[in-house]
Formats: C-alpha cells, structure tokens, sequence
C-alpha cells in the first residue's frame, strides 16, 4: 500500500461517542501511530439546550465524524461550533459543518478570527467572538474559554463546563495509546502512560516547555487545577477522569524537567 492509499479511517478500530458527563459526549477517531500505538483525534458534543460541537475533526474522519455526531444532535438544531483552535485536525469539517448545520455559529477568538477569515472564508457573520477567560451562555449553562498550559497554537482556547466539570483541553495532554485501543486513561499501564505523554509534549506539541520559567510554568497549570475538573476531554488522548485528572495535572508540571524521551 502506497502512502497516499493510507486511510486511517478504515483501518483503525471503530470507536464510537463516549459519554463522558450527562449529556456530554467524546467523539473518538483512533489513527496508527509510532511503535504499534494509536493516537486519538478527538472532538466532542454538548447536548444542551443549545446544542455545542467542540472541535470539528478531520478530513479523513469526515463521514464517521459527521455519522458520530448527528447520531446525538439533528444538523438543523446544533446551534453553535467551538473551535479550539484551526489546526487541520481539529477544523478539518468546519466548512462543511457551517453548510450543513444552518442555525450553527462558529466560536473563536477575536485574534483568531481574522485567521479562520483570510483562510478558511467563513464570514465574520457566522461568527462569536470569545477570547481567554471569558463565560458564554449557551442555553442551559455557561461556558469558559480557558487556554491550557501547553498548546501548539497560541490562539489556542480550550473549554470549560462548570456544570459537569468537563475540561476539553484541545491538544493538551496528549498521550498515544500502546496495545488495544482504550476509553479512558487509566486502564493504560501508569508508566506507559507517564512516557507517553512526556512524549509527546516534547516531540510534537510543545518542545518549547523545556525553555520556560518554571515558577511562571507551574502558576499557570494551578490556575487551571483550581478548576473543579472532574474530566479532560485531550483531542489526543483517552479520557482522563476521577484520580487520573490530578495525576494528568502533575505529569504536564514535570515536563519542563523532564528528560526528552527519544
Ligand atoms: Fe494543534
Ligand atoms: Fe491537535
């Protein structure tokens, strides 16, 4: 098979919406990754009043992703589409879910906006603008957008619902799964674990951490662990819940320290 035969989406295990938090949903897409394991490309549904798609997947995933998600909410009632940040797996169907889902705006930051403007052409009326640390209410609860600590954009927002304590954390605390694909973290060996991530923070997401100021490093993790997170919903990793999200927070403070795994 020829590289550009390559398709993720029929080969990978199938791994369908988990929810996570009444009425909050991780749509999973799993991709082969280095040394026998998966990698996930993750999105997610907030099924309320008004209906929240967080993320759009990607390209590959296009049928599945759409299948996943209108299998939870019709096209015609989603109602708005958070976009942590325009990296390609993360708005590989927002042109698509903008045409197919007419009552559904797009939310993105005011400096990203001009970005999803000047490259993707989604008209500014499609658009509601939310910068860092700023609540919007979507219906039934409010929403923050919170940055997290590590991120490859720095336009980068993640998403915090107060109301389930669900953190989506866009490309934080990614971590590949070894061996048979997984729902949540911690059914992974702990040092697969641990390895995993520090992995994949330093090769791909954020080689800059081991440059950072420490002190200023480990001040921004608290203010997000002063959150009542109860989950982390990572586009690139199974779902880390109950004890594993304060294990989660001290693997990422470790990095700047942590040896560079090869
Ligand atoms: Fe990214
Ligand atoms: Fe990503």
């Amino acid at each position: 098979m020829s590289h550009f035969d390559f398709d993720p989406a029929a080969t990978a295990p199938r791994q369908y919406p988990l929810e996570v938090a009444p009425d909050t949903f991780c749509i999973r897409a799993l991709t082969p990754s280095v040394g026998g394991t998966w990698t996930n490309l993750n999105s997610m549904v907030i099924r309320g009043a008004e209906p929240v798609v967080v993320d759009t997947g990607m390209v590959t995933h296009r049928e599945q992703w759409f299948e996943d998600v209108f299998s939870l909410v019709p096209a015609d009632e989603l109602r708005w589409i958070f976009v942590s940040h325009i990296d390609t797996d993360h708005a590989g169907n927002l042109i698509e879910a903008l045409a197919r889902c007419p009552n559904a705006a797009m939310i993105t930051s005011r400096g990203e906006s001009f970005r999803v403007a000047a490259s993707l052409g989604v008209p500014f009326a499609r658009m509601r603008l939310v910068d860092e640390g700023e609540c919007f209410a979507v219906g039934d609860r409010e929403l923050t957008a919170l940055r997290p600590p590590v991120y490859d954009s720095p336009y980068t927002r993640g998403l915090f619902d107060e109301s389930t304590g669900v953190y989506y954390a866009s490309d934080a605390f990614c971590a590949p799964i070894p061996g048979a694909p997984v729902d949540w973290t911690d059914e992974i060996d702990p040092d697969l674990w641990a390895e995993g991530l520090a992995r994949f923070h330093h090769a791909s997401l954020c080689p800059w951490v081991a440059l950072v100021d420490p002190a200023k490093y480990q001040a921004e993790i608290d203010a997000l662990a002063r959150r009542a997170i109860g989950t982390i919903v990572s586009a690139h990793s199974p779902v880390i819940r109950g004890a594993a999200v304060a294990r989660a927070f001290e693997l990422l403070a470790r990095l700047p320290a942590a040896a560079v795994p090869a």
